[in-house]
């Protein structure tokens, strides 16, 4: 069969003539007007109709001929693959742009599929979890970076279980600072403490297991336990974090057996409190006699403001059966994507087995940056600048709700961590949310954190990357929202 006329090709000049030939001649064999057997004018031939070079028009032949579309038959000329199927764009053929046309998810993925979209939106003034990027040290981060970025042992594929000097400086950083008792051969590091609360719940959970979860408390954790297809129970909140009485009361009633509960000891998401010493060993003790794991997840613990950081509930005793996790996301920043477990050592070989195929390794090059910023001792005075300044921040913020919404708001203040979740009663927090950030300021509504029914509203404001003049004008924003009924 020969081929029709090419005279219809078009062609633009913000695009190489080389790649339009050839998105056009597949195209045309693939929408069957040059279907399989056809044979194609010579390249001098093209060349003469198309206006295009006889080179430009033998490269795109010879690459189509690499890819199957087209075959050379010795002394006849240049064909449309005899082996192509032919009725490519029949009306039988799948269309993978008709609706419903593609095979099926997976259970987990169709019930995904029902579920918003959780994305990190624009990044405000009050936005939650963002550290005060613009204080970071980035000349000293720069000047290590470049001394790693030629290293050609940080290019290739270089140990799951993460960078061994980073897990040395981590192990002191942590049992010093943060009374976790590690070595270094305990430390994953992993892609952010989402990646470290996912590994827990690949790892730990079956199918059905109960889990228990803070409420309020953090939806990324909720989320992995779900696709998990983990049972949540929400464990009853005091004002100092889990109401551990109430807990086995619940559990009694509902004659339940948890495999795994997920707490935030030290510092409680959202709402601030901060577990006493009794009933963090409570906890402990409660743990080891009934067997459920404790994913102690330190997200933010290094910002206490006016005593010590509280220490880990994992360094407590010996013999925990405490996962622990932190991340360099408040620390550092959220986009080094840089977190870390410490599980016991019978469990590392197994954790280090499932990220190999959950991501594989982070980033060399980060990891190495990173070792030097804490062993050089820039991390550490990194802490105590911030510790000072998001102290000076909070204090200006519960000021300024304490003279500017007295009667409104009522701060769930705990002098430590990056937010405050502010309780505003008897509000449609969902639209308040929306409306200030309409005026520019980012913040999460107090309701949304909760697995249930919520028993409170308000919001939940970052104070740590906002300047005075942005907790001035936003304080005042949402006083004059707050004249409107919600
Ligand atoms: C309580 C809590 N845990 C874990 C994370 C996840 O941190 P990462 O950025 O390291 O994944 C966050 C993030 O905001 C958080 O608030």
């Amino acid at each position: 069969m020969e081929a029709p006329s090419f005279s219809s090709f078009e062609f633009s000049s913000d695009r190489p003539l080389q790649e339009q030939l050839q998105s056009q001649l597949t195209q045309w064999i693939c929408e069957g007007r040059l279907p399989p057997g056809t044979r194609l004018p010579s390249s001098r031939h093209l060349s003469t109709e198309l206006g295009i070079s006889r080179n430009t028009v033998t490269i795109v032949l010879e690459q189509l001929k690499s890819e199957g579309f087209l075959e050379s038959v010795q002394g006849k000329g240049v064909y449309v693959s005899a082996d192509l199927p032919r009725d490519i764009s029949g009306p039988s053929a799948i269309r993978w742009d008709a609706k419903g046309a593609l095979p099926e998810l997976s259970d987990f993925g169709r019930d995904l599929n029902k579920t918003p979209l959780m994305e990190h939106g624009e990044i405000l003034p009050f936005t939650p979890g963002i550290p005060d990027i613009n204080s970071f040290p980035q000349k000293a981060w720069l000047q290590i970076q470049r001394t790693h970025q030629s290293r050609v042992s940080l290019l290739g594929y270089n140990g799951n279980q993460g960078y061994g000097p980073l897990r040395e400086s981590l192990a002191e950083y942590l049992t010093l600072s943060r009374g976790v008792r590690c070595k270094a051969d305990q430390i994953i590091i992993t892609q952010g403490a989402q990646q470290a609360i996912s590994l827990c719940a690949q790892l730990l959970l079956n199918e059905g297991d109960s889990v228990l979860v803070e409420n309020p408390g953090y939806m990324g954790a909720r989320k992995a336990f779900l696709a998990r297809r983990a049972k949540l129970i929400s464990c009853p909140m005091g004002e100092h974090g889990v109401d551990l009485t109430a807990l086995q009361r619940r559990l009694n009633i509902a004659s339940c057996h948890p495999k795994l509960m997920y707490i935030t000891p030290t510092h409680q998401y959202p709402l601030g409190g901060i577990l006493p010493a009794s009933q963090r060993l409570k906890l402990l003790d409660w743990a080891a006699a009934n067997n459920i794991w404790l994913i102690e997840d330190d997200y933010d613990s290094e910002f206490h403001y006016f005593h010590k950081p509280i220490a880990a509930l994992q360094g407590m005793a010996e013999q925990t059966p405490v996962i622990y996790m932190g991340s360099f996301s408040k620390t550092l920043f959220p986009a080094l994507r840089l977190g870390y477990l410490v599980v016991p050592e019978a469990l590392v070989k197994v954790f280090v087995k499932a990220k190999s195929y959950m991501g594989g390794e982070s980033p060399m090059l980060t990891q190495a940056v990173v070792a030097d910023f804490i062993s050089e001792g820039h991390f550490v005075r990194h802490l105590r600048r911030m510790r000072l300044l998001y102290q000076e921040k909070w204090l200006h913020l519960n000021h300024l709700l304490g003279t500017q919404l007295p009667q409104h708001v009522k701060p769930i203040a705990q002098s430590a961590g990056m937010h405050l979740a502010v309780e505003i009663p008897d509000v449609d927090d969902l639209a308040l949310k929306q409306d200030f950030q309409k005026q520019g300021y980012g913040s999460s509504a107090l309701s949304s954190y909760f697995n249930d029914k919520p028993t409170k509203t308000g919001l939940v404001l970052g104070f740590a990357n906002t300047t005075k003049d942005q907790r001035e004008e936003g304080i005042s924003s949402l006083k004059g929202l707050l004249k409107r009924p919600y």
